[in-house]
């Protein structure tokens, strides 16, 4: 984070943590520095404070650089997945008893993460509608630690008043992580309205070409930082220096890719909301979604997911998914490729079908990540796989 925050997004986007070293040999692109270990003059020396690359490796700090940089943060730690930051930050935060307050609608994995390992460990933890920030304020109990937000949700799109959840925790001592994976830095950074930690799958947006699985946790809150580092180099959930190389990589796009995303995603948001084979659509930049007001606040483009749901039951979601050629059936969001999928029997397949069906997750809800592509192609794929 050598250069100044107050280059703009898309400065930082491209240089952030990569200066080139003009004492050295003048790279202007990171090096993929392979070593595992780092020799030293003085054995109580680490040689520019460099051990072993679990601990730390030149190419990750660079990516943690940018990384911090993108999120308006003081510290960024790159994690080998989504998941692999999840569970460090869980680990260092909640011990036995802890009690979290957790959005209803999740990524799938974040809600098997708590229900299935944290709960193992003692952990408590309570789900509600976001949305209404006083629901956040009623469950919380003395031993929360933890409020756990995503805005946009996924795959409903809910949207979260970031600033207005982050202060009912912060007042109960809690820390708010925020999921700020379907949104990317592009779009919104937490940190700036009260949140504590930022999460992203770096899979998704950041990376951003569906060719590395990678996590990233954003903050500025120095102590705890030291704690999670800590936590990363015992548990060992680092990336390579190559995934490194490629998150480093698909970063210097983002910018140009949310734009594009969002236009996209607006224009097959209108399609999908006037077309009679959807009865609804999700989408923060359509004036119908409930927080649309909210969303314009808190975001600076709407973004390239949406979801819908389509009339006909299963059969026709199996049909009209089997017809398209463009957009690709598959898990994952956030490259440059359209993709869609079926939450009920994919992302979402772990949740129970009773917590499913609570939280609005049907047989014929699809989740789009729009890519990048022309969108009269895009919108040309639709309308032949629904004819
Ligand atoms: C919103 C969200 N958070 C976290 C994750 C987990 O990230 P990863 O797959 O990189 O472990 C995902 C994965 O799809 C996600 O969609």
């Amino acid at each position: 984070m050598s250069r100044s925050r107050t280059l703009g997004f898309d400065t930082r986007a491209v240089h952030s943590g990569e200066e080139p070293r003009l004492d050295a040999t003048g790279d202007v692109v990171s090096p993929i520095h392979l070593s595992s270990t780092f020799a030293r003059l003085d054995p109580s020396e680490p040689t520019a404070g460099l051990e072993y690359s679990r601990t730390g490796n030149p190419t990750r700090l660079a990516l943690e650089a940018r990384l911090a940089s993108l999120e308006n943060a003081k510290h960024g730690l790159a994690f080998s997945s989504g998941m692999a930051a999840e569970t460090t930050l869980m680990l260092s935060v909640l011990t036995k008893g802890s009690h979290v307050v957790a959005e209803n609608d999740l990524y799938g994995g974040t809600v098997r993460l708590l229900e299935r390992t944290l709960r193992k460990f003692g952990v408590d933890i309570t789900y509600v509608d976001t949305r209404r920030p006083v629901a956040v304020k009623n469950a919380i109990k003395a031993a929360t630690k933890m409020v756990w937000l995503e805005s946009p949700t996924n795959p409903l799109m809910h949207i979260c008043d970031i600033e207005a959840v982050s202060k009912i925790a912060a007042k109960a001592g809690a820390i708010t992580v925020v999921d700020n994976t379907f949104a990317s830095p592009y779009l919104q950074n937490p940190l700036d309205m009260g949140a504590t930690v930022v999460l992203h799958s770096t899979t998704k947006y950041i990376g951003g070409h569906s060719d590395v699985v990678g996590g990233a946790l954003m903050l500025s809150d120095s102590h705890l930082y030291e704690i999670v580092k800590f936590n990363q180099n015992a548990i060992g959930a680092i990336p390579s220096p190559f995934d490194c190389f490629l998150v480093l990589r698909g970063s210097k796009t983002l910018h140009l890719r949310m734009r594009r995303h969002s236009e996209n995603a607006a224009i097959i948001a209108e399609f999908l909301s006037k077309h009679p084979m959807f009865s609804a659509v999700h989408y923060p930049g359509l004036r119908t979604h409930p927080q649309y007001a909210l969303a314009c606040r808190q975001m600076r483009l709407p973004g390239g997911m949406i979801s819908a749901e389509m009339r006909g039951g299963l059969s026709q979601v199996r049909k009209f998914l089997r017809r398209l050629k463009i957009f690709s059936v598959a898990e994952s969001l956030g490259g440059v490729e359209s993709l869609v999928e079926h939450p009920a029997s994919m992302t979402h397949a772990s949740l129970p079908l009773e917590r499913r069906e609570r939280i609005g997750i049907g047989d014929g809800l699809l989740r789009f990540s729009v890519g990048i592509e022309d969108s009269s192609d895009l919108i040309s794929d639709i309308k032949s796989a629904l004819a």
